[in-house]
């Protein structure tokens, strides 16, 4: 039976139907309001209450802690998954079989290379450039070489389109921290796996052999996983409605990346390390931060520490903090900052402030412990992110474009000044 909202305004009643997700997420559609009330709106600022489309990519319920990509448990994933078949799971709904995986990876390597031009682009930025600025003027600058737009009602076209990022912003990943770095720009080999050979392009020294550390490998291919998707999150939704416009796939990417480098979203990670650091300098006093972090005239917050959707606790982060041990067991790295990292938790969890506010780590929180440890610097912690976003980002648009989704265009309630006669500059 459908159901139905009834909402009344100044006396009038007016229905509007309930639609239900298939994991009875239940939704008012509002898609005839204005309509049937003669132009009321909603608001919702920072759309805490609003969902902006149906989608059939990612679940996550932040009661219960729960985070599917297609279906599947990002537990199942992150255990048993390599970072490509997620990507392929993510962008064409099905796990790949061993013939699809080879041939989605073959035809991936085959643009694994940009246009000798793109160097000299990048010799114009100065070696301080923060990478993410770097890796989004790059995105958009992809476009001016691959000029030709997709046709969406091809999937052929749909899927060269595809193939040609995922080949192509590794290398424009690694050539930015090698730029910061100093390193020649080069390419890594096809001969390894997508994960492997991107960490060859960033790590391999001129005139020395790369050798691939499995335990390396296996952790990046895990957090790459974990990262890959997060429903309508703020670049995710970026992609979408900069999309929405039909600007190509390439430039919508490059606006996600913008929206990704907030510190209040994937610049996050490298938030944390920075004010782990800043704790253990100022002599390990978590105590302060956490009073800092709760007092409303100061503007810290504590990175790493809550979640718009979350609200009990963030899977990847608990898949993170056991993946962390690990690692920097494996790796024999010793690093303070993940005691003191483990203490501010333990804190914050045992706080009134924090457990009332149902702020818990997220993903953020141990992951940058980790790229340190597989000798990633600070400011590429967030181009990793996009990195391992990359394929939720391309999954979401062609969902849009695929859907025929409207332009993305809000409305809004004006509280501007109401009209006034104009007065010429002499008389003001
Ligand atoms: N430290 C201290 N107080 C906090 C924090 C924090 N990290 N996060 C939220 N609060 C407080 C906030 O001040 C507010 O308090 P009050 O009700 O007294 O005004 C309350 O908790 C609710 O916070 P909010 O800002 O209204 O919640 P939101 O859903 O708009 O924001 C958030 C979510 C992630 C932006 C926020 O929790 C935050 O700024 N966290 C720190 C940055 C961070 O770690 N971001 C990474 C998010 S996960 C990666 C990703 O997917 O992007």
């Amino acid at each position: 039976m459908s159901r139905i909202a009834t909402i009344e305004i100044d006396g009038k009643k007016y229905e509007l139907p309930i639609i239900e997700g298939s994991e009875n997420e239940l939704a008012i559609d509002i898609k005839k309001l204005r309509g049937l009330t003669g132009g009321i709106t909603t608001i919702d600022p920072g759309y805490k209450n609003t969902g902006s489309c149906e989608s059939a990519i990612t679940f996550l319920d932040g009661e219960k802690g729960i985070l599917r990509y297609r279906g599947y448990s990002i537990e199942d994933l992150a255990e048993k998954a390599n970072f490509l078949e997620v990507a392929f799971l993510l962008i064409f709904g099905e796990l790949p079989s061993v013939d699809e995986l080879e041939k989605f990876h073959e035809d991936i390597k085959a643009q694994a290379h940009v246009d000798e031009d793109v160097k000299k682009i990048i010799d114009g930025f100065p070696k301080a450039a923060h990478p993410m600025g770097v890796l989004s003027s790059l995105t958009s600058a992809l476009v001016a070489f691959n000029p030709a737009s997709v046709n969406v009602d091809s999937e052929e076209e749909m899927y060269n389109a595809i193939v040609r990022i995922l080949g192509k912003f590794p290398v424009l990943t690694a050539w930015a921290y090698r730029k910061q770095a100093g390193f020649p720009l080069e390419y890594g080999d096809n001969s390894l796996g997508y994960v492997d050979n991107f960490l060859k392009m960033m790590f391999k020294k001129p005139a020395a052999e790369y050798e691939s550390n499995q335990i390396v490998v296996d952790a990046l291919n895990k957090l790459l996983i974990l990262h890959a998707d997060h429903e309508q999150n703020c670049s995710t939704s970026t992609v979408r409605i900069v999309g929405s416009s039909n600007a190509g796939l390439f430039v919508s990417l490059s606006a996600g990346i913008n929206a990704l480098w907030g510190p209040l979203h994937g610049g996050a990670n490298q938030a944390v390390i920075e004010m782990l650091e800043a704790i253990k300098e100022d002599g390990g006093d978590t105590k302060k931060y956490m009073a800092k972090a709760k007092d409303k005239s100061d503007p810290f917050r504590l990175m790493g520490f809550g979640h718009r959707v979350y609200k009990n606790f963030d899977p990847r982060a608990k898949i993170i903090k056991v993946a962390a041990d690990e690692v920097l067991e494996a790796l024999g790295v010793e690093d303070p900052i993940l005691e003191i990292a483990k203490g501010l938790e333990k804190e914050a969890l045992e706080d009134s402030y924090f457990v009332d506010r149902k702020l818990y780590p997220n993903v953020d929180f141990y992951s940058g412990i980790i790229y340190r440890a597989l000798g990633i610097p600070t400011e590429m912690f967030t181009p990793m992110f996009a990195l391992g976003r990359l394929p939720g980002w391309i999954a979401q648009w062609r969902e849009m474009r695929l859907r025929k989704e409207p332009i993305g265009r809000p409305r809004q309630v004006y509280i501007g000044e109401t009209y006034r006669k104009f007065i010429s500059a002499n008389k003001r």
